[in-house]
């Protein structure tokens, strides 16, 4: 089994091991870094998975809420609830770069409230910390790097505005609205974000905002000219099957494969055939003749 895992250090293309966030910062496709990949996880097993597959970067993501936790959307989530999930992340104790997403208003407060919500979850073990929103965000983003906190943007369709956006939306298909992206872009770097994802806007815009900055961009639906992508982990494995966004390349059937397994167990006990005698525990012959000798079972 082991055999066919891949090792991290050997990943083609993979960053070197442990990841941190310089390299990050400076793997961009246009000076000649590969592509680089993350994919969420929320618990230990998730992270050791990811990590044997070699990806760069874990983002413990607010997704969370929807492929975990069976919320509708990702605004249900606090702080608390992200530590939670960041500490089990880092308990794996990963070699790839671990992304604490900020839940929905944990940085839309004071400074000094938003930089703690960051200093926790970089205590129960995220390296960096993602948050959603473009310029309006500056001010916060200076007060979490001004802290030593790394800062991951992340502009487009930003899934915690839902309400704001009308629901899941492709941004930046006007030219206007491309422009203030990639001022949006901007903003954030020159704020000292280190990264940014693009979520949900066409690729032309997705590369134009790629090409316009010096940090790395990592798109999820933003097409292929970023300088990397990412996706959750729950939709590429095939777990959550219920939405399929057009951007999300499915490489497994785990819920099917899943299913399939859970019902042959139930087949197996209902059937008569699950324990086996070798999937049982025994007594010593001397054991099972000293219990009857009380009454109890000599099998
Ligand atoms: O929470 C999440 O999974 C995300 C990704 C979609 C980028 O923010």
């Amino acid at each position: 089994m082991s055999g066919s895992l891949i090792h991290p250090a050997s990943a083609e293309g993979s960053l070197s091991r442990p990841v941190t966030v310089p390299q990050v910062r400076a793997a961009k496709v246009s000076t000649g870094a590969a592509p680089m990949v993350m994919v969420t996880a929320y618990d230990a097993p998730g992270a050791r998975m990811a990590d044997a597959a070699g990806v760069d970067m874990i983002l413990v993501g607010d997704s969370v809420a929807m492929v975990v936790l069976g919320y509708d959307d990702t605004l249900q989530v606090t702080i608390d609830d992200m530590a939670h999930h960041v500490a089990a992340v880092a308990r794996a104790k990963p070699q790839a770069l671990i992304v604490g997403d900020l839940p929905w208003m944990s940085y839309h407060v004071s400074a000094g409230d938003t930089v703690k919500n960051a200093a926790t979850l970089i205590r129960a073990g995220a390296q960096c910390v993602k948050l959603e929103g473009g310029r309006k965000r500056v001010p916060m983003i200076e007060a979490i790097v001004d802290a030593e906190i790394p800062v991951m943007g992340h502009i487009g369709l930003t899934p915690q505005s839902m309400h704001a956006m009308g629901g899941f939306r492709v941004q930046g298909r006007e030219s206007e609205a491309a422009q203030r992206l990639v001022a949006d872009a901007k903003a954030l770097q020159h704020a000292g974000c280190f990264a940014m994802v693009i979520e949900g806007v066409p690729d032309q815009v997705a590369a134009m905002i790629t090409d316009s900055l010096d940090v790395p961009t990592i798109g999820i639906g933003a097409g292929a000219r970023c300088d990397g992508q990412v996706l959750v982990m729950h939709d590429l494995l095939g777990i959550e099957d219920r939405i399929a966004p057009k951007f999300v390349r499915r490489y497994a059937d785990v819920r099917g494969t899943s299913i399939e397994a859970i019902a042959a167990f139930a087949a197996d006990v209902r059937g008569g055939s699950f324990p086996a005698e070798t999937e049982s525990y025994h007594l010593t012959a001397e054991q099972a003749e000293a219990m009857a000798l009380y009454g109890g079972p000599a099998r």
